[in-house]
């Protein structure tokens, strides 16, 4: 297909932003898995809370569709509240971090965004009268409110789904950078289908989990009977939850590149996140299997926090690990983490990684020229001393030589850092910064 527009040269045009310690990503991906943890909920409660009025309605269960009614309140005041508070801190975090990628990713996917902007608004309208009109309005049409809640819920999933996967690999996509604009690309990716089967069981496994904790807690002194009725209908849901999850995951990592996939091996890190993921989410669908379906009446408020925990915490480590395996990648095969388009890497090589412009004012002074080249070349990945994988302690005790000739060949053996995009003397004022770090 014809690209939809070319892109120029412009970045750098953006001042750098480097979070202490941290570094800025590592914000991001902290802002990032809390949202994932409301998102998640927001579209698989949404589906539950639909099926499951529908269920209490048709079965005349007047005291679980009160339950629901309840749940709903809770659901509405975190998913709504909190879900944008967060969504946004992803935007202001991302455009912070990396302007560029995110400037491509909007002149690409801006229709996708509009959609999505379209369909939370269905959203936050559907939920409001989902809850609001509960007992007001007639059964059947609270129903079709809650399923068109549920629906434009997911949609919102699958959008978002899309553009991530798109980031992740665009491989057969694009014969060169400068084919990008073009919004199918997120739909027409090969991890997007995976991901999506992951993320809609991820979503209704972990509204599931919702569910029990709330209702563990709302009915941990009375009712028994309401709750273990909760927890039995809340094991389909987890049954196809973990196995959808178990499934999109296999498959999206059975399509990861071989590259990737070398990086993994070799990276202890990587290799412990996976392990920590494979491990972790044995024990979630053993305590499934050996709690809620078959002792159904042994879920209390300690079962639900336990669960839960794990849980979040298994779906943290797989966001880290699928952000982690895309380095040296912002957008796959587009930009690299050291905030270029690809295809400027060898113009950068011969004229300079730095450029005078309005943000980066060339320092006269060759250590404060090394630390301008750290920021905008390193920081994304590490901090300069003392922090995340700090450049300055990786390098410690090398000689000059032995550093320059390491940044020269900055990709080779560690294949997700980006190649060295500077020149000579850019190359001598970055050794000379970095190993006046630390001395001891
Ligand atoms: C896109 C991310 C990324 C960027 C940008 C990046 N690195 Fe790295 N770097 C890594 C990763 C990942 C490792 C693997 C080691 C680790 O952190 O555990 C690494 C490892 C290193 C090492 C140790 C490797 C060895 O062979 O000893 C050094 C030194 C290093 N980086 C320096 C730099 C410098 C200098 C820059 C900027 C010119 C830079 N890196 C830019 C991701 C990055």
């Amino acid at each position: 297909m014809a690209p939809a527009f070319h892109f120029h040269f412009i970045s750098m045009h953006y001042p750098w932003w480097y979070v202490p310690v941290l570094t800025a990503p590592m914000l991001i991906a902290f802002i990032a898995v809390i949202h994932v943890f409301v998102s998640h909920y927001a579209v698989g409660g949404g589906i539950l809370l639909a099926l499951e009025n529908q269920f209490a309605v048709k079965t005349g269960d007047k005291d679980y569709r009160d339950y629901l009614h309840r749940h709903a309140r809770f659901f509405v005041l975190l998913t709504v509240a909190f879900g944008a508070i967060t969504g946004v801190g992803i935007w202001w975090t991302i455009a912070l971090t990396s302007p560029l990628a995110t400037e491509m990713l909007i002149r690409t996917f801006v229709f996708g965004w509009a959609i999505e902007w379209v369909f939370f608004i269905i959203e936050v309208t559907a939920a409001f009268i989902m809850y609001y009109q509960w007992t007001r309005l007639p059964e059947k049409t609270h129903i079709i409110i809650t399923w068109i809640y549920a629906l434009a819920a997911w949609i919102s999933l699958v959008l978002i789904t899309g553009i991530t996967a798109f980031m992740l690999d665009s491989r057969g996509l694009i014969a060169d950078w400068s084919e990008t604009g073009n919004f199918w690309h997120a739909f027409f990716n090969i991890q997007f289908l995976p991901q999506t089967v992951a993320r809609t069981g991820g979503a209704l496994l972990l509204a599931a989990l919702y569910v029990l904790l709330h209702a563990a807690w709302t009915f941990r002194n009375n009712n028994g009977g309401l709750l273990e009725k909760t927890v039995r209908r809340m094991s389909k849901p987890l049954i196809a939850g973990i196995v959808m999850v178990f499934a999109g995951v296999a498959w999206s990592f059975s399509l990861l590149p071989d590259a990737t996939l070398l990086n993994i091996e070799r990276t202890v890190f990587l290799t412990i996140l996976f392990t920590l993921f494979a491990g972790l989410s044995v024990l979630v669908t053993l305590m499934i299997v050996f709690g809620p379906i078959f002792n159904p009446k042994s879920v209390n408020v300690g079962f639900a926090v336990s669960i839960f925990i794990l849980s979040l915490t298994a779906l943290s480590v797989a966001e880290f690990s699928r952000e982690a395996v895309r380095k040296p990648w912002i957008v796959d095969r587009i930009v690299l983490g050291n905030q270029i388009y690809a295809s400027e890497v060898t113009e950068r090589q011969k004229t300079g990684f730095l450029t005078d412009t309005y943000f980066t004012k060339l320092p006269k002074d060759k250590l404060q020229l090394g630390g301008m080249v750290f920021m905008y070349h390193c920081n994304n990945c590490h901090a300069p001393d003392r922090g995340l994988s700090p450049a300055g302690l990786l390098v410690y005790g090398e000689s000059k030589e032995k550093v320059k000739d390491k940044i020269r060949s900055l990709n080779v053996p560690v294949s997700s850092m980006p190649p060295w995009c500077g020149t000579e003397n850019e190359l001598d004022a970055l050794a000379d910064y970095l190993l006046s770090l630390r001395k001891i």
